[in-house]
C-alpha cells in the first residue's frame, strides 16, 4: 500500500478547508481556541478504546449499533427533560432491537457536541443575512447581527457539551438505565391507531420479559452488566476540533477527546480536502456520509486513506442515498467496499436523502420515505452478500411535528403544531418507536 504522508494535528491546515465560518475578532478567536486546548477533555482514550472494540464486533455481525438524536442540538435544550428524553428514547428504541437480534446493540448519541452545521449557502436569501450553522457559531435568530460568527459560542458549546455528558453519566451511574426506569412507555399515540395489531405483540412480549427479569427481586442494570451509551458529532469545524485532539503520552496516539466517535459529512468528504487529512491521523472510530455522488473507485481511495492499517471497528460507511436512488448506488459501493479488502461497518441513515420542502416551504421527511430506504438498503446489502450492522436517525424524544405519516398518522398541515427543530426535520418519539418496531421486524425478515 502507498506509504501515506506524515500528519500531524495541523497538517490540515494545508489543504482546501470548506464549511469553515470567519471570523472578525481574530485574537478573541485564538484566546478561545487556545483556552479549549488547555480545558480537560470531554472523553477519555480508553473509553474510545472501548467503543472501537465494540464497533469491531458490529463489523462482524455480533452487535448493532443504534446511532441518533438531533440534527444539530440546540444550547437551549441542555436542560434535564431535553437530555432525559434524549436517552430514553434511545434506550428504548435499542431494547426493542435487542430484543429483535438476542445481541448487544451500541447506542450512539449524536449528543454532546452537535452544535455544528454545514450548509449549502453561505447567505439568507436576503443577502446580507449569513445562515445559520449551528449554535456554536451563530444564534438562529435571523437577523444580520445575530447570525456574525461569535468565537464564543465555541467555548459555550464545549462547556454545554461537558455539562450534557455529564447529565448522562450521572443518569447512568445513578441508575436511570435500571430495567423499571427507562421502560415506562408511552405508546398510547399508536394504541389507538390502525397499525397497533401489527406492534401489539412485539411489545407484549419485550414487556413480558422485563417484568420476568424484574421479579428476580428488580434485576440491576449492573448486574445485567453497565449499559454503556456514547457521544457523537459531526467533526465540521477544524480549528475546534484539533483544540480538542490530544496526544496519549504513553502511545503516541492522538484521539480527539470531544467526542467518542466523529463522523465526516457528505460535503466535507472531498479525498484532497482538509477534513478527510485531518481525521486520517487520530483514532476515533470515524463514521463517513456517503450521498449518492460516491464513485465507488473514489470510496475504496477513502478506505485507504482513513484507514490503511485495515483496524477493525475504524470505519462506518453511512449511506444516505434517498429511496429511490439505494438500489441504483449502493451495490457498487458495497462492491467497490469488498473490492478493496477494507472491513467497514455499513450504517443507513435514512433521513438525509429524504427531504422535502412542502409547499408551505416546510423542510420535511416521510415515515414511509425513511422506513423505504431502510428496507432496500437491508436488502441490497443481503443480495451483495454484505449486511447492515447501524442505522443513524435524526430524532428526538419529544413530541414534535416534523416528520409527516407513521402510524399517528401525521400530515402536512399538521407541521405547524409543534415545529422545533433549527435544522433538519427529526422523528418524534411516537414514530421513533414505531420505526424500532419496523426495524426489528426486517432484521428479521427484510422481504417483509
Ligand atoms: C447531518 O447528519 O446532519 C448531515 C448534515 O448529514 P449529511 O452530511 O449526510 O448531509
Ligand atoms: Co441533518
Amino acid at each position: 500500500m502507498k506509504k501515506q504522508p506524515e500528519w500531524d494535528k495541523d497538517s490540515w491546515k494545508k489543504k482546501q478547508v470548506n464549511q469553515q465560518p470567519e471570523y472578525r475578532d481574530q485574537d478573541t478567536y485564538n484566546q478561545i481556541l487556545s483556552d479549549l486546548s488547555q480545558r480537560p477533555p470531554l472523553v477519555f482514550p480508553g473509553e474510545v478504546e472501548k467503543l472501537k472494540t465494540q464497533l469491531a464486533l458490529a463489523q462482524e455481525g455480533k452487535s448493532f449499533i443504534l446511532q441518533g438524536g438531533d440534527c444539530v442540538e440546540r444550547f437551549q435544550d441542555c436542560n434535564a427533560p431535553s437530555i432525559t428524553n434524549k436517552m430514553k428514547i434511545l434506550l428504548q428504541m435499542s431494547v426493542v432491537l435487542t430484543h429483535a437480534l438476542r445481541e448487544p446493540v451500541i447506542r450512539i448519541g449524536r449528543m454532546a457536541g452537535q452544535y455544528f452545521k454545514p450548509r449549502s449557502r453561505d447567505y439568507e436569501e436576503d443577502k446580507d443575512i449569513m445562515t445559520f450553522r449551528g449554535d456554536s457559531i451563530n444564534s438562529f435568530e435571523r437577523d444580520r447581527k445575530s447570525r456574525l460568527p461569535d468565537p464564543r459560542r465555541l467555548l459555550q458549546g464545549f462547556n454545554n457539551s461537558g455539562i450534557t455528558l455529564n447529565y448522562i453519566r450521572a443518569m447512568i451511574d445513578g441508575g436511570f438505565a435500571d430495567l423499571h426506569h427507562p421502560y415506562t412507555w408511552n405508546l398510547y399515540g399508536i394504541e389507538k391507531t390502525e397499525k397497533w395489531d401489527d406492534y401489539r405483540e412485539i411489545v407484549e412480549r419485550i414487556l413480558d420479559a422485563i417484568h420476568f427479569m424484574e421479579s428476580f427481586g428488580g434485576l440491576q442494570a449492573e448486574k445485567l452488566g453497565r449499559i454503556e451509551f456514547y457521544v457523537s458529532h459531526e467533526g465540521l469545524h477544524l480549528d475546534y476540533e484539533t483544540s480538542l485532539t490530544r496526544k496519549n503520552g504513553e502511545t503516541g496516539k492522538y484521539y480527539n477527546l470531544g467526542a467518542h466517535m466523529l463522523w465526516i459529512g457528505d460535503r466535507t468528504r472531498d479525498l484532497n480536502g482538509a477534513h478527510i487529512e485531518y481525521f486520517r491521523g487520530i483514532s476515533n472510530p470515524v463514521g463517513v456520509k456517503i450521498g449518492p455522488s460516491t464513485k465507488p473507485g473514489e470510496l475504496i481511495e477513502l478506505l485507504k486513506i482513513l484507514n490503511p492499517s485495515n483496524e477493525p471497528g475504524r470505519l462506518t460507511l453511512i449511506t444516505r442515498l434517498g429511496r429511490d436512488r439505494v438500489d441504483a448506488v449502493l451495490p457498487g459501493l458495497i462492491r467497490a467496499q469488498q473490492q478493496s479488502g477494507i472491513g467497514v461497518i455499513w450504517s443507513c441513515d435514512p433521513m438525509h436523502g429524504n427531504t422535502q420542502v412542502t409547499g408551505k416551504n416546510i423542510k420535511t421527511r416521510s415515515f414511509e420515505d425513511i422506513l423505504a430506504e431502510l428496507k432496500s438498503s437491508f436488502l441490497v446489502h443481503r443480495r451483495e452478500g454484505s449486511f447492515l450492522s447501524a442505522v443513524h436517525f435524526e430524532l428526538t424524544g419529544e413530541d414534535v411535528t416534523e416528520c409527516t405519516g407513521g402510524a399517528i398518522e401525521l400530515k402536512d398541515d399538521d407541521l405547524a403544531k409543534n415545529y422545533q427543530t433549527f435544522c433538519d426535520p427529526r422523528l418524534n418519539y411516537i414514530q421513533s418507536m414505531e420505526m424500532a418496531f419496523l426495524i426489528s421486524k426486517l432484521l428479521k425478515n427484510p422481504d417483509n
